[in-house]
């Protein structure tokens, strides 16, 4: 797999699981991806801090390009006000601004949603650009909701088959404010 750095360049990127020693690094690209970011509560670093300190963070996988983090992407457990179980939630996703536009998020969420399947997740939601989160096979549609959110900005993608699902959806109490 490869990406350009901010200059054009190609080099090597890796996606890999988070260690102790990148979360100062996360953070940072969190707080500066969004600073830029059109819909953001200011809270998306603190909510993967939060995460990780109640052991809620399923998959935190970040993008290393020469060495330096450039992306994140975090997956932490949803409930479904129908009693569905293996249903995830895909988000922050960030990737540090001067990286954008390269497929380093395109790469964090391919990675997490295949690593999803691997663990026999039966779905994955995301709050988001529908335009953006299109191109991974999600949908808005009427059968999970989140409440307070318009319906075409929370999406859906169904991992396997048997995944039926519909009601409310509750994301981890790390997201509340
Ligand atoms: C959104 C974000 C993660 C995308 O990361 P990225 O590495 O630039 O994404 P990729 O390179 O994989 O994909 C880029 C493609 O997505 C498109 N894209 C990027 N952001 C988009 C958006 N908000 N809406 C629609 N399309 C978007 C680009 O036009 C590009 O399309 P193209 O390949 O057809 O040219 C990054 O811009 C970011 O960190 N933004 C600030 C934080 C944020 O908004 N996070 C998402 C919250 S839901």
């Amino acid at each position: 797999m490869s990406a350009a750095n901010g200059s054009g360049k190609l080099l090597p990127m890796k996606i890999r699981a988070e260690t102790a020693e990148d979360n100062e690094a996360i953070a940072h690209l969190i707080r500066a991806a969004f600073a830029l970011a059109e819909h953001a509560s200011g809270q998306e670093a603190r909510i993967v801090e939060r995460l990780r300190a109640a052991d809620r963070l399923t998959l935190s996988l970040i993008a290393e390009d020469g060495g330096h983090v450039v992306g994140h992407a975090a997956f932490s457990p949803v409930t479904i006000s129908d009693g569905s179980t293996g249903w995830y939630g895909l988000g922050p996703v960030a990737v540090l601004p001067g990286c954008w536009r390269r497929g380093v998020g395109r790469s964090l969420v391919d990675q997490g949603l295949q690593e999803l399947r691997a663990i026999g997740a039966r779905g994955c939601v995301v709050l988001g650009d529908p335009a953006y989160y299109r191109r991974f096979g999600f949908r808005a549609g009427p059968d999970l909701v989140l409440p307070g959110v318009p319906g075409e900005y929370f999406q859906s993608l169904r991992l396997r088959r048997d995944a039926a699902a519909k009601g409310v959806v509750a994301y981890d109490a790390a997201f509340e404010d």
